[in-house]
């Protein structure tokens, strides 16, 4: 069920100068969070930023009742979001969105930039099926691949930088183990590389799911602005998404 809720700032890590991430501790218990849901942040005292910005789930501890959020600083909103300290109150619309599939034995997640968030969840999402993904994490440079230390021990680790200053230099699709075998891919990041990504998994025939970060407003299928159109018509990233199989979507078949 969707709620509402006030969270409080109980850890905050600043990743280099683009990049901050948060550890919110819920007052009751969390709802059922499933990988590859985002959450919609208020941003409060900011007179030009009406909106809530679309997060997605970084990672989460039903038990503990925590949720981590990785947010990169790109303008009014997030800059805002930069300021709170912990201890703060931040209020969250949360659980929005469909999540991964948790679909394959042999599993390759690519993430770019910012994309990188949702895929630490589902990184364990697997594991905790006894299922051990390669991950493949990419920037133009090293201090553009925020939080990495977080993926290691839950998979197979690489990484692609333009600059080469860390792991192989290039692009995710020209890294080595992208062209390795898998049975299923899960990528988010910018749409270029998505579109890359879903190319050639077509082309090997192998089942892609993408996560879409369209322009939101409402984030839960109300006001229209975020819909995409795919093979079953036009469906809103926010509540038929993010994750959709990129076969589907038509913007990525040209
Ligand atoms: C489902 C989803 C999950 C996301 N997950 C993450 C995440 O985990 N970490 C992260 O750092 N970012 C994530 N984003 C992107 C994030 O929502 C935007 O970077 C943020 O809204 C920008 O707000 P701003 O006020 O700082 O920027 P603005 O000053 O409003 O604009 C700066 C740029 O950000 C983009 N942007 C602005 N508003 C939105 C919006 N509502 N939706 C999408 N893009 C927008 C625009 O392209 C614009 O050029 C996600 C987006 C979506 C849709
Ligand atoms: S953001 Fe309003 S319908 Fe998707």
């Amino acid at each position: 069920m969707k709620k509402i809720v006030d969270f409080t700032i109980v850890a905050r890590r600043q990743f280099g100068e683009h990049y901050f991430g948060w550890t919110l501790k819920s007052p009751e218990t969390l709802e059922p969070i499933k990988a590859g849901q985002f959450v919609e942040v208020e941003v409060r005292d900011c007179n030009d930023v009406m909106l809530r910005r679309p997060i997605s789930i970084h990672d989460f501890d039903l038990q503990a009742g925590t949720m981590d959020l990785l947010i990169q600083i790109v303008g009014k909103g997030t800059r805002k979001l930069a300021t709170l300290k912990e201890g703060d109150k931040v209020n969250v619309i949360y659980p929005l969105g469909n999540g991964f599939a948790v679909s394959g034995k042999n599993p390759l997640l690519v993430g770019g930039g910012a994309g990188i968030a949702p895929l630490l969840g589902l990184a364990k999402a697997y594991k905790a099926q006894g299922v051990n993904p390669t991950i493949l994490l990419g920037g133009r440079t090293e201090q553009l691949i925020p939080a990495r230390e977080a993926f290691v021990g839950y998979s197979t680790l690489a990484f692609a930088t333009e600059d080469g200053s860390l792991g192989e230099k290039g692009l995710v699709t020209q890294h080595t183990v992208f062209g390795q075998t898998y049975d299923h891919i899960a990528t988010c990041g910018p749409t270029p590389m998505m579109k890359a990504v879903a190319k050639s998994a077509h082309e090997r025939n192998i089942p892609c799911e993408v996560s879409l970060e369209n322009m939101m407003a409402c984030g839960v299928g109300a006001c229209l602005c975020c819909v995409t159109d795919t093979d079953d018509g036009h469906k809103c990233v926010c509540k038929d998404g993010p994750v959709f199989n990129s076969e589907k979507i038509l913007s990525f078949k040209s």
